[in-house]
C-alpha cells in the first residue's frame, strides 16, 4: 500500500502475506465473506485478529469456524473510548496487524487508532457516501426514495463515515423492494466489494493522496 499525504509521500509496504485484523460488532457476513476470499486463495493475507464489542455477536462464532483469535471488550469496564482503544491497540501491535477492516462496527474511533493506523484503515458503508451517513443507511436511503444506493469502502478519518473513499458499487431500488429484499442485495454487494478493495491493498496497489483514491494496475 502507498500512502501519500499532501506530496509527502510515504510507501507502506505490506509484508507478504498482508496480516489483517476485522473489526465487527454484528452478524459478521463481511467478515464470513472476506475469511473465505483468504481461505480460497483470492487475497494475499491472513486474518489474525477479530476485535468485537459485544461479547455475544455472532461474528465471533465465525471467527471461531475460521480459527482466528478474537479480542472481545466491553466499553462499559472502561473509563473511556481511548482507554479501550489502548487496549485494542497493544493487541494489534502484537500480533504485527497492518491492516484494520471494519465490517460493522458500531463505533466511532479515536486518535489512538486513527493516528498509528491512517490510511490502513478501512470501512464498510451500506450507501452510496457521501449520502446517508451513520446508523442504518439501508433504511435511511430506502425512506427517502433513492433509485440509487449501494456500498461504500473507504479509509477511516474518525468521523463518522468521512474518509476518501476507496471504492463504490451501486445497488439500484425496485419499485417492488421491501427494506428487506434491498438489504440483501445490498449485503451482495457488500460481499463482493469488500474483498475485492482488500485484494487490491494487499497487492500493494491502492494509493492515497489528500482525498484522492487511485487503484493501480
Ligand atoms: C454492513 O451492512 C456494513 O456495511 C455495516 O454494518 C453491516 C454489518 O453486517 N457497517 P455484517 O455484520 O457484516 O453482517
Amino acid at each position: 500500500m502507498i500512502v501519500s499525504n499532501g506530496g509527502d509521500e510515504k510507501a507502506v509496504a505490506p509484508s507478504v502475506p498482508l496480516k489483517i485484523a476485522v473489526f465487527a460488532s454484528g452478524s459478521g457476513s463481511n467478515f464470513q465473506a472476506l475469511a473465505e476470499a483468504v481461505r480460497d486463495g483470492r487475497i494475499n493475507a491472513t486474518l489474525d485478529l477479530v476485535v468485537c464489542d459485544k461479547p455475544s455477536a455472532y461474528v465471533l462464532e465465525r471467527a471461531r469456524s475460521f480459527q482466528v483469535e478474537t479480542f472481545t471488550f466491553s466499553p462499559k469496564d472502561y473509563p473511556s473510548r481511548q482507554a479501550y482503544e489502548e487496549e485494542i491497540i497493544a493487541n494489534l501491535q502484537a500480533r504485527g496487524i497492518e491492516l484494520i477492516v471494519m465490517a460493522g462496527y458500531m463505533r466511532l474511533v479515536t486518535e489512538v487508532l486513527v493516528e498509528p493506523y491512517y490510511g490502513r484503515m478501512i470501512n464498510i458503508h451500506p450507501a452510496l457516501l457521501p449520502a446517508f451517513p451513520g446508523m442504518d443507511g439501508i433504511g435511511q436511503a430506502f425512506e427517502y426514495g433513492v433509485k440509487l444506493t449501494g456500498a461504500t469502502v473507504h479509509f477511516v478519518d474518525g468521523g463518522k463515515d468521512t474518509g476518501p473513499i476507496i471504492a463504490q458499487q451501486a445497488v439500484e431500488v425496485r419499485d417492488q423492494d421491501t427494506l428487506e429484499t434491498l438489504g440483501e442485495r445490498i449485503h451482495q454487494a457488500e460481499h463482493e466489494l469488500l474483498p475485492q478493495v482488500v485484494g487490491w491493498i494487499a497487492d500493494g496497489r491502492v494509493s492515497l493522496n489528500g482525498r484522492i483514491v487511485t487503484i493501480n494496475n
